[in-house]
């Protein structure tokens, strides 16, 4: 794994436990941890229960005890370590969004392709796919629950930078993060809308906007989390991104992607109005989807408040028993234990590269068109 901080200790997590609940048909080795300090990363390491480490992820791509790398570093430097993982014949598991542009992901893609004729296999890390109640709402709008989808909302707030003296993090640079809240997580929001209803978007129409312009330069940063210095640099990146799009299947749908969403924390919301019913769900509350059954007598109709934590529920019956729920770090362990048994059997891991293309194709038109006064933007086909 290469990056031990946010999402380093998230995915350790994960691999430490996907195991001990899903019946897999391999175990994880946790081979090595790579860091570019020395001392950081040993530290990590212990911590995380990585048995070596290495300061050079190119080091990883000559050690035989290395057969997967899961990339867990900021945007600038997916593209160049999954191809060159994947041309070394490494499986690849890549956080999201999967590069900082749509050149970078087609490389990622072809690189993908090619090692794909060679046994060798991908991923790309979106992990709220892994909710039991997203993947409820997915198979409920599959089986026709909800008829035939025609309204698509969703939203995903944070506020961790309402602050103007938060400093300039490395998510707030677009060389290193490629885009602001669009891309950190509008990506997921995107990537969800379309999982859950099994369709996709064909075109946007958007509005971008950087409240705060400069920052404190960070004197230290982790994760979401930073101290300022005195100087200050310029905010590069979209603090919020608005934008409706149209659904090949014919939807209607509205998205907001924030970081300035005072109060509100991890907000991921997704709502789906259908011809006979509806479901909502937010992250806040991820144990639960509300359904509106349409078919109910309206005396007594009303939206349900499912509880998804039911054994015959996905995912859920690997781990309590009902009622006792689930939290942010079980979406990584359910992507774990999917991307082991994909490669026990030799399925094809799901979302893959092309999916994270498409995602990139809706965020770059989303840019496009913010840029170009909220112009219709088309979104490419991609092809699976
Ligand atoms: N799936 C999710 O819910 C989710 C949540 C947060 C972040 N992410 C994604 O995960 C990735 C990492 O984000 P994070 O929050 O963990 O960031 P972070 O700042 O917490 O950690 C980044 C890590 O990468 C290391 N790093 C940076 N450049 C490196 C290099 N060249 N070689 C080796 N190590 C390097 C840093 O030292 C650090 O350990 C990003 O792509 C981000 O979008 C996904």
């Amino acid at each position: 794994m290469v990056g031990y901080a946010f999402m380093g200790a998230a995915h350790s997590q994960a691999w430490r436990t996907a195991g001990r609940f899903f019946d897999l048909p391999v175990e994880p080795d946790m081979a090595v941890l790579c860091g570019r300090d020395g001392d950081a990363t040993r530290s990590a390491a212990a911590k995380l229960g990585w048995r070596s480490v290495e300061t050079d992820w190119k080091q990883l791509l000559t050690r035989d005890d290395v057969q997967l790398i899961d990339i867990c570093t900021p945007g600038d430097t997916h593209a160049e370590i999954a191809i060159a993982a994947l041309d070394a014949g490494k499986h690849v598991l890549c956080e999201k969004p999967l590069a900082n542009t749509v050149d970078e992901a087609r490389a990622m893609v072809a690189a993908a392709e090619r090692a794909r004729a060679r046994g060798v296999h991908s991923m790309v890390g979106f992990n709220y796919r892994r909710v039991p109640a997203i993947a409820l709402a997915r198979q409920l709008i599959a089986q026709g629950r909800i008829g035939e989808v025609r309204h698509v909302r969703g939203t995903y707030l944070q506020d961790w930078i309402v602050d103007p003296e938060f400093p300039l993090v490395w998510r707030l640079q677009k060389d290193k993060a490629g885009s602001g809240a669009l891309g950190d997580i509008g990506a997921h929001v995107i990537d969800l809308a379309q999982f859950v209803t099994g369709d996709r978007l064909t075109g946007v129409s958007a509005l971008t906007e950087t409240f705060v312009k400069q920052r404190p330069l960070p004197a230290a940063s982790s994760g979401l989390s930073a101290s300022g210095s005195t100087e200050r640099g310029e905010v590069t990146v979209d603090d919020t991104a608005l934008f409706i799009g149209r659904f090949g299947g014919g939807a209607v749908a509205g998205f907001e992607a924030t970081r300035f969403a005072t109060g509100r924390k991890n907000a991921l919301r997704l709502e789906v109005n259908g011809s006979a019913g509806s479901l909502a769900f937010d992250f806040e509350a991820m144990n639960e989807l509300s359904f509106f059954d349409g078919a109910e007598d309206p005396a007594t109709a009303g939206f349900r408040r499912i509880l998804v934590t039911e054994p015959t529920h996905p995912y859920a019956g690997a781990w309590w028993p009902p009622g006792h729920g689930l939290g942010y770090e079980h979406t990584f362990t359910h992507e774990i234990a999917d991307l082991l048994r994909d490669l026990g059997t030799g399925a094809e891991p799901s979302p893959s590269f092309a999916d994270g293309l498409q995602v990139q194709l809706v965020l770059d038109a989303v840019a496009r068109s913010a840029e170009a006064g909220s112009g219709w933007q088309r979104i490419e086909e991609v092809n699976d």
